[in-house]
């Protein structure tokens, strides 16, 4: 099925389907036919477009916790910058299970959002709650990014039929929307509270 497909492909999936026949022909039986595929391309860039936000993401973490007003939001954003780093590493992980060198892709999206992030920091003022609150939304806008490219690459590795992958992928997935949840928990705990009480 995958093969007639990339039949009619561009010449860039003609070439990958004559370097990836061989190992079509051993594996079409046991419904792991999508290896070499289109999919299996689309699922690389989108391991490449991550790989390059969770890389950036560093960067971007790390502003944002020396801009913290609370000790509670800065832990929080160490905690999350040492989980990126096992992101990436994961990631790294993942394009050796599928036989490739991990490659980064410049992601526009994870690019603006970190901005954003960074012209919150700018209109914000320093040591105020006000400031944590609008971290915490910046913070979350970028956890949801996170948690839709992963929720749609485990998807992904499953059609692919590959569990291994899959499970991987959906450590990371988890660990995202932990992150999720544990910004809400700060924001709605003291922080959103203390900043509406923040005087003009
Ligand atoms: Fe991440
Ligand atoms: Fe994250």
């Amino acid at each position: 099925m995958a093969n007639t497909k990339q039949k009619s492909g561009t010449t860039t999936t003609n070439k990958s389907t004559a370097t990836k026949s061989a190992s079509n022909s051993t594996q079409g039986s046991n419904g792991n036919s999508s290896k070499g595929s289109m999919l299996e391309d689309f699922v690389l860039d989108q391991l490449k477009d991550i790989y390059w936000a969770e890389k950036h993401l560093v960067k971007g973490i790390t502003k944002m916790q020396k801009a913290s007003t609370t000790t509670e939001l800065q832990t929080a954003f160490e905690d999350h910058k040492a989980a990126t780093e096992t992101h990436i590493t994961r990631l790294e992980e993942a394009f050796e299970m599928l036989g490739k060198k991990a490659q980064a892709k410049k992601c526009e999206a994870m690019e603006g959002l970190t901005k954003e992030a960074e012209s919150i920091i700018e209109e914000t003022e320093k040591g105020s709650m006000t400031r944590d609150v609008a971290l915490i939304v910046a913070a979350q806008k970028i956890e949801h990014y996170e948690i839709a490219s992963y929720g749609g690459l485990v998807q992904l590795a499953k059609t692919m039929g590959n569990n291994e992958l899959a499970k991987l992928l959906q450590k990371t997935l988890d660990e995202e929307k932990e992150t999720d949840l544990l910004l809400t928990e700060i924001a709605e705990n003291n922080i959103n509270w203390e900043a509406e009480q923040e005087a003009e």
